[in-house]
């Protein structure tokens, strides 16, 4: 499958088959989070992969995991990330988000399912995980195998805006 058609055929996963994902598809897909870019290649992501029933039962109480037999919690040392000298703003999202979609594409190339998890407490990963403090949760990537019918590649027909509402040629200004 050609790079595009993967990215269109990747779709949101929120029902999973009770079966484990077989350690060496996990190995790639954290291969694909070791190699990814970030800013300046100062590396300050952290994953923290979690698929023991005890692991899933912590992570429940922070998100919604949608019975996903693994998740793989993206931390960055925000300390280690680049951080740009006029405003002192650091890549730890960007560079944390990257690596994120870099293994949820690996996962999809691989034939699991995957959803990108934002919305989660922070503080309770942070406890139950026993992060420490210069440690971040920026993502939750959860992945399995898909249970149903999946969306269809066609969705961004509808789904999505349309180039012309999104990209600008050399102005911002029609
Ligand atoms: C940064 C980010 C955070 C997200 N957080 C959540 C979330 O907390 N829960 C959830 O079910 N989906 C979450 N999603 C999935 C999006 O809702 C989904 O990607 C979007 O609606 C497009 O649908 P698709 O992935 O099926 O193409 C998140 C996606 C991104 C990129």
């Amino acid at each position: 499958m050609d790079f595009l058609q993967l990215a269109k055929t990747r779709c949101s996963v929120r029902k999973y088959l009770p079966r484990k994902v077989e350690r060496e598809k996990l190995l790639k897909i954290l291969e694909a989070g070791r190699i990814a870019p970030t800013a300046a290649n100062m590396q300050p992501q952290r994953l923290l992969v979690v698929e023991e029933d005890e692991g899933l039962a912590k992570l429940r109480k922070a998100a919604n995991i949608y019975d996903a037999p693994l998740a793989i919690v993206v931390c960055s040392e925000r300390q280690v990330a680049w951080k740009r000298p006029f405003d002192g703003q650091t890549t730890v999202e960007i560079d944390a988000s990257i690596v994120t979609t870099h293994m949820m594409l690996e996962a999809a190339d691989l034939g699991l399912g995957t959803v990108w998890v934002g919305y989660f407490k922070p503080d309770v990963i942070a406890a139950e995980f026993r992060l420490p403090a210069s440690v971040e949760p920026i993502a939750i990537l959860l992945a399995g195998y898909a249970a149903g019918e999946q969306a269809s590649p066609d969705r961004h027909e509808r789904d999505r805006k349309p180039l012309e509402e999104l990209v600008f040629y050399e102005s911002y200004q029609a």
